[in-house]
């Protein structure tokens, strides 16, 4: 059972950019208070047995690591979230970070989710007359709610099961003729709910065809949960946003700017989204949720007036502060599928400190509108080149077989010349090597 109890103090963790990998788990361990055995999960390849994987997927044959990283600085609705992220990419934890330090210089982000309502779909097709069908639907709708109810006694004991139902039709199609479609809202409570709104939707099929005189084809749940969306706003005084040369109102005007393109252009928004998805995405994995579910959901969401669009808003507020804002389908949960399963994604929940899924998705939300922010102020002023480069030039120097200390010297080395490339890291490296006694260099043993 998961033991979310303890209250982080403060994500406030200044110098935890500095301090080795040990220290920065110890620190993280004092926090959340994890066990011995959750601290030590996190040193292996994803904390994943074999076994446990062999039972996750089919034909497995091995385990695939990345990063764990934490971001700091996040206060949500006034709590302290110390945040894990899983990402290859770098700088976006920095980013995160960084910006979630402005945002708490106002009090942090304000986030709000809806009930965790899930949407499942009936296709129903061969409809003699589909108008009087979907009338009869509508008339029988306390018939399918019970009947939706039996499906899961679990998740309804705990004060989950089905809301209402909708139905849509759909007139034109490439079949032709009308398609009715059926969508039964199913609270599904801390869990994301996939199977069960999938069983759910199986098990009704039946009822359906029988009210409807039609023929139910598919029944799935929609990643477009357009009735499980979470939201976050932040404001940033101009003070905050001066950096080097920038002034702070220089900065909010060409954030909007940056915000007005994404609006406007989907080339730019398709960019702009993936930007918020880099932070969203991050925390979804630590925590052993669904990616896919949610980029679907996302992208689907962002489109919905019939132009793809940015999901974020930038703008001022009466005073003139940075005011941005996000709202997007949150399909999260903290308990079920892999979760459930995966110890890292328990390690996450934990570090976390969270209650429930809501809580779970108002955070995301929260992250991806701060690493919405941090690129688009990045790249409207100094670029993102400058900071990505240098850590850039760390993945190159290890690449070219730089360890420990080497790393940082010779990444530094390249950033300064401004030759951040494969061939002069390796060239750095063997510069280093020769510096080195003979014993210490790795002599092929041939
Ligand atoms: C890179 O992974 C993400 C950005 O391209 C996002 C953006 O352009 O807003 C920097």
């Amino acid at each position: 059972m998961l033991d979310i109890t303890i209250m982080i103090t403060s994500s406030r963790l200044p110098g935890f950019y500095t301090q080795n990998l040990a220290e920065r788990l110890q620190t993280v361990v004092q926090q959340s208070g994890l066990t011995p055995e959750e601290a030590a999960s996190l040193s292996n390849v994803a904390g994943l047995s074999l076994e446990g994987a062999d039972h996750m997927i089919e034909n497995v044959i091995g385990l695939y690591g990345l990063p764990f990283g934490i971001a700091t600085n996040f206060r949500v609705n006034h709590k302290e979230v110390l945040v894990p992220m899983v990402i290859e990419e770098p700088s976006v934890v920095a980013g995160s970070s960084l910006a979630a330090r402005l945002v708490r210089e106002s009090g942090g982000f304000v986030a709000s989710s809806d009930e965790p309502v899930m949407i499942a779909q009936l296709q129903i097709l061969d409809l003699v007359n589909p108008y009087a069908a979907r009338l009869a639907l509508l008339a029988q709708k306390q018939r399918i709610l019970d009947f939706a109810k039996t499906t899961d006694p679990v998740i309804v004991n705990l004060g989950g099961g089905p809301r209402d139902i909708e139905v849509r039709l759909i007139e034109d199609s490439p079949l032709g003729r009308p398609q009715l479609v059926l969508h039964l809202l199913y609270d599904c409570r801390d869990a994301m709910g996939a199977n069960t709104v999938n069983t759910a939707a199986e098990a009704l099929r039946p009822m359906v065809e029988e009210i409807t005189g039609g023929r139910v084809n598919l029944r799935i749940l929609s990643n477009l949960a357009d009735h499980r969306l979470a939201r976050s706003t932040c404001t940033i005084p101009t003070t905050a946003l001066a950096f080097d040369e920038f002034d702070g109102e220089f900065v909010r005007d060409r954030v909007i700017e940056a915000y007005a393109f994404a609006a406007s252009d989907p080339y730019r928004a398709a960019t702009h989204n993936k930007g918020i998805m880099n932070g969203v995405d991050a925390v979804v994995i630590a925590t052993g949720n669904d990616w896919r579910a949610i980029e679907a959901g996302a992208h689907a969401y962002a489109a919905r007036s019939g132009q793809y669009t940015s999901l974020s808003q930038w703008g001022t507020d009466s005073q003139g502060n940075l005011v941005g804002t996000l709202e997007m389908p949150m399909a999260v949960g903290i308990i079920g599928g892999a979760t459930k399963v995966h110890p890292t994604a328990q390690v996450a929940l934990k570090i976390m400190g969270l209650q429930s899924a809501r809580e779970l998705a108002e955070v995301i939300v929260s992250v991806g509108l701060a690493q919405n922010f941090a690129a688009i102020r990045a790249l409207a002023t100094e670029g993102i080149q400058r900071g990505h480069m240098s850590l850039h030039a760390r993945q190159l120097a290890m690449a070219a077989g730089a360890s420990g200390d080497e790393i940082e010297k010779i990444a530094a080395q390249m950033v300064n010349e401004k030759q951040i490339r494969l061939d002069r890291a390796q060239a750095l490296v063997e510069e280093i090597k020769s510096y080195l006694p003979i014993e210490k260099r790795d002599v092929d043993p041939r």
